[in-house]
């Protein structure tokens, strides 16, 4: 019988993303639709042990969160651990235009995810791509940021690529595939 991991997200892709890494595995990824509180801060791992710590009132265990953030260079980093919020209120289209006069779209996907068997064990993965945000909007698939991010070594953006191809290259693949690895050994 499989493991049960329970990823706390609203966001039905990133659990599909996680459901295609642990396919073949001892492990079954259970999608809890739950919303927790998360906290403001410059870095993205606070936010995931404070997510953790409110969600163990309620005893799911093990139970995984993800948080991510697209850090852009020339904009000092920004969106960054506000990137839900800017995606909710400018959108791609607004972002592409935020960067219109900007030539080094070099940026990096950040991820951290914080899996926890109980309340006073939490383990943190990240993972980061690097990659250049284009002046369009390319592709169908996936979800945010993906028209408009193509990872360094590559001419497609993440939403022209597949589930398993962007998982390979992503910065959210690297961090639960570390998870994966973590619990294999
Ligand atoms: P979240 O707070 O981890 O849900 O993500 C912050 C923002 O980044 C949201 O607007 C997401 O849509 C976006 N985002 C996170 N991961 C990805 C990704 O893999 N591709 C594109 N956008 C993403």
């Amino acid at each position: 019988m499989k493991t049960k991991i329970f990823f706390v997200t609203t966001n039905h892709n990133k659990y599909l993303e996680a459901c295609s890494i642990f396919r073949n595995s001892d492990f079954l990824i259970i999608h809890k639709e739950d919303k927790y509180h998360e906290i403001q801060s410059n870095d993205l791992e606070p936010i995931v042990r404070y997510g953790l710590k409110t969600l163990s009132s309620k005893g799911i265990y093990p139970i995984m969160i993800e948080d991510s953030g697209l850090f852009i260079k020339n904009l000092n980093g920004f969106p960054g651990p506000y990137s839900s919020y800017i995606f909710n209120t400018l959108g791609n289209s607004g972002l592409l235009k935020l960067m219109k006069k900007i030539d080094d779209r070099q940026a990096v996907f950040k991820s951290v995810l914080g899996y926890s068997t109980s309340s006073s064990s939490i383990k943190i993965f990240e993972g980061c791509v690097s990659g250049k945000i284009t002046t369009r909007q390319v592709g169908k698939s996936g979800f945010g940021f993906d028209p408009i991010f193509i990872p360094d070594g590559y001419t497609e953006t993440f939403s022209q690529m597949n589930i398993e191809t962007k998982n390979s290259l992503s910065h959210r693949g690297k961090s639960i595939y570390l998870l994966k690895n973590c619990l294999e050994i």
